[in-house]
């Protein structure tokens, strides 16, 4: 291949930092669900083996983690002044392959490109009671712009739903006390406090908070609890992310818009919570659809609103690097490789 014609690709550092920053993304449980694999085009991958079976059947969530990471990576890279130029559930004989990511010299990024990524590093799930969002009519209307032409339909389903919301989840809680397969799986992710995964005990409620916000999905006991003077009663505002159908791209355009979403906030000082337990049986599922003005599939639920700062919870910890971003190896002749 002539010189002129090699791909372009950013420099291993910059390689490097953006996977880094992609990574910081949620994930179920915490779960990491990617790799990434560099060569003269940067792929994701899901990884089977960090599926949830006994929580996520299909894959689902694990497919929505890795839109969310590849959401995260766009805009780390565009902040560097590199376009990704994304192609989605390319062509492949790997089911896993998730996504190609070519790249092409950008300018200098907009004011709003750089907040979204700046707000990769200090965005959190965060557990405990939330206030009403400040601003919110604003706010709503910028996220639904921001996620407009994803395919991805944003839905705040306000305070009319709470009470179902609420009574659904106490439901769903109970039920699952009766899944020992389910109770195993979430102490695995939970209490991993030697692991670069899981939720750790930082981040989940308190004994005492456990049941503070009646619409969330149960972890077992950790340490976070609210600080004095702030709500004791969850006035979060409730948005819906749905889709048309319920494909694989469904799933991955969800996670990238459940990014931007989740990014935007942070960027606003907003407090975030992804909630997914109720879409995770046909009936609760079929609930949630009830409540949307729409007709999609309701993908994730988000609590958003004002915390109160006070104790923030640590980042939770990711993987290494070299255990989720492989540099491949050119092929003989092939001078694109390093
Ligand atoms: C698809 C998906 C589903 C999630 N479901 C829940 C949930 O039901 N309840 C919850 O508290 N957090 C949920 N989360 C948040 C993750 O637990 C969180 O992202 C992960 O523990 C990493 O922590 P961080 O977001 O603070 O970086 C979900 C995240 C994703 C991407």
């Amino acid at each position: 291949m002539n010189t002129r014609e090699l791909p372009v690709v950013p420099d291993r550092r910059t390689v490097e930092s953006a996977v880094a920053l992609a990574c910081r993304a949620p994930s179920l449980h915490n779960s990491q669900p990617w790799r990434w694999v560099m060569g003269t085009t940067l792929r994701l991958y899901s990884d089977p083996d960090r599926l949830l079976p006994a929580t996520d059947g299909f894959g689902r969530q694990m497919v929505i983690s890795c839109g969310a990471a590849l959401n995260h990576l766009e805009y780390a890279f565009t902040a560097n002044r590199w376009r990704p130029v994304i192609e989605r559930l390319p062509r492949s004989s790997d089911r896993q392959l998730l996504s190609t990511v070519g790249f092409v010299p950008a300018p200098t990024p907009t004011d709003f490109v750089a907040r979204m990524a700046a707000a990769i590093e200090r965005r959190r799930t965060e557990r405990l009671p939330l206030d009403a969002p400040s601003a919110w009519t604003e706010t709503l209307e910028q996220l639904v712009r921001i996620i407009a032409g994803t395919g991805v339909e944003l839905e705040d389903l306000g305070e009319r739903s709470r009470p179902a919301l609420e009574d659904a989840s106490r439901r769903m809680t109970g039920l699952r006390h009766d899944d020992p397969t389910y109770q195993a799986e979430l102490r695995w992710w939970s209490g991993r406090g030697l692991f670069p995964d899981g939720v750790p005990e930082q981040a989940r409620p308190s004994d005492s908070q456990q049941h503070s916000v009646h619409l969330s999905r149960e972890f077992p006991p950790g340490r976070a609890s609210t600080p004095d003077g702030s709500p004791s009663e969850d006035r979060a505002a409730i948005l819906l992310l749905s889709t048309s159908t319920d494909s694989r791209l469904d799933w991955l355009r969800s996670g990238e818009a459940l990014s931007a979403v989740l990014l935007a906030c942070t960027d606003r000082r907003l407090a975030t919570c992804p909630v997914t337990h109720l879409t995770e049986r046909a009936a609760t599922r079929t609930m949630l659809r009830e409540l949307s003005s729409g007709d999609g599939m309701p993908q994730v639920l988000i609590r958003v609103g004002a915390g109160t700062g006070v104790g923030e919870p640590s980042p939770t910890p990711r993987r290494p690097l070299s255990e989720v971003l492989v540099r491949e190896r050119p092929a003989p002749g092939n001078l694109s490789g390093e």
